[in-house]
């Protein structure tokens, strides 16, 4: 089985192809290509939707040209086109929408539209040490903070969630309020490592809430605060806020994770999403591994951020679950339910 997969829902735009037999082998990544928006979007601040869309539609065939190429396939060989079908932006969503569904229609085969978070979650499976069934998954984006309970493809419990912004979002808002460009989380994470946390008190929303819901809103607000008592001091000490401010989010992050290893009783420990490429967090998930003997998983560093091969993999570990009817059009989407 042979399956295209087409990332398009905000500013990066993935394609991938993905092979998986019918048993239980993990798929393989036979090529995939990215095109990152973010030097269109930086003389912004942010990502433009409308110019998200159409750089998507400027990019997607040649991408999927080239990665059919590194793939040694051809667009007959194809079994199934997946793409994401949300959550994300509308129009940018559409793009991949349509050039999946054109070339599935064209070709006679089957479409999938596959749930963004799904692929994030099911991003580790693509490494040399992909983790087992079950674990607990901490699924931290831009968009969304997530604790959940993972038996098997397509059963997953939602253990806990953020109740106002997201980690990711925390960490590009804060940026903001420190000058730091788009993309913050990033900007912000290196500048962190030149800063000392321990500079700022800054609180831990939720910490000792005593279930698994996560919020970040009053973060941002304390680092806004603290900012401005700053004033024209902020700059010389823009290290130690930035280092602050991540030292926070993570400190929860790896807490609630840990409590929710406790409370599920897995000892196997899940980590997606964009903000899973932060070096504090890794760092802070590892030596509490170690500590505990327990295990923890990351995508590659580079299937970290959103990408095609996710979405390709997803759908692959769907059919191969049985959960991709042939030759059926895919709304079989049951994602966090
Ligand atoms: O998963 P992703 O690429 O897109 C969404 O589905 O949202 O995640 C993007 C988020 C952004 O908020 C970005 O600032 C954050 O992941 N991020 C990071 C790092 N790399 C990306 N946050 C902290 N440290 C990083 N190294
Ligand atoms: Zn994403």
């Amino acid at each position: 089985m042979l399956i295209l997969g087409i990332e398009s829902s905000c500013d990066e735009t993935g394609v991938a192809v993905v092979q998986a037999d019918a048993g239980a082998a993990p798929p393989r990544l036979l090529g995939q290509a990215l095109h990152s928006q973010v030097q269109m979007h930086q003389a912004y601040g942010g990502v433009v939707p409308e110019l998200a869309s159409r750089d998507h539609i400027r990019r997607v065939l040649p991408l999927t040209q080239s990665v059919l190429q590194q793939a040694g396939c051809t667009l007959e060989q194809i079994d199934c086109v997946a793409f994401t079908r949300g959550p994300g932006l509308a129009g940018a969503l559409l793009v991949g929408a349509g050039v999946a569904c054109g070339i599935a229609a064209a070709l006679g085969k089957p479409t999938l539209g596959v749930h963004h978070l799904e692929g994030h979650l099911l991003s580790p499976f693509l490494s040399a040490d992909a983790p087992e069934f079950p674990f607990v998954a901490l699924l931290v984006s831009g968009g969304h903070t997530q604790l959940m309970r993972v038996e098997g493809v397509g059963r997953y419990h939602l253990l806990g969630e953020t109740i106002d912004d997201a980690a990711g979002e925390a960490f590009d808002k804060s940026a903001k309020l420190l000058g730091l460009g788009y993309p913050g989380g990033p900007a912000l994470a290196r500048l962190a490592e030149q800063g000392q946390a321990s500079a700022f008190a800054l609180p831990r929303p939720l910490l000792h809430s005593g279930d698994l819901d996560f919020s970040f809103a009053g973060l941002k607000t304390a680092v806004l605060t603290q900012a401005r008592k700053l004033g024209p001091e902020l700059q010389a000490r823009r290290a130690d806020l930035a280092a602050a401010t991540e030292a926070a989010i993570v400190e929860v992050l790896v807490k609630k994770s840990l409590a929710a290893l406790q409370q599920t009783g897995l000892r196997r420990l899940v980590v997606a999403g964009g903000v899973g490429a932060n070096r504090r967090l890794r760092q802070q998930l590892d030596a509490a591994a170690e500590r505990l003997g327990l295990r923890v998983h990351y995508p590659e560093l580079h299937l970290c951020t959103d990408n095609g091969a996710m979405i390709a993999l997803a759908a692959a570990m769907r059919w191969q679950a049985g959960l991709l009817p042939a030759g059926a059009s895919g709304e079989g989407y049951n994602f966090a339910v």
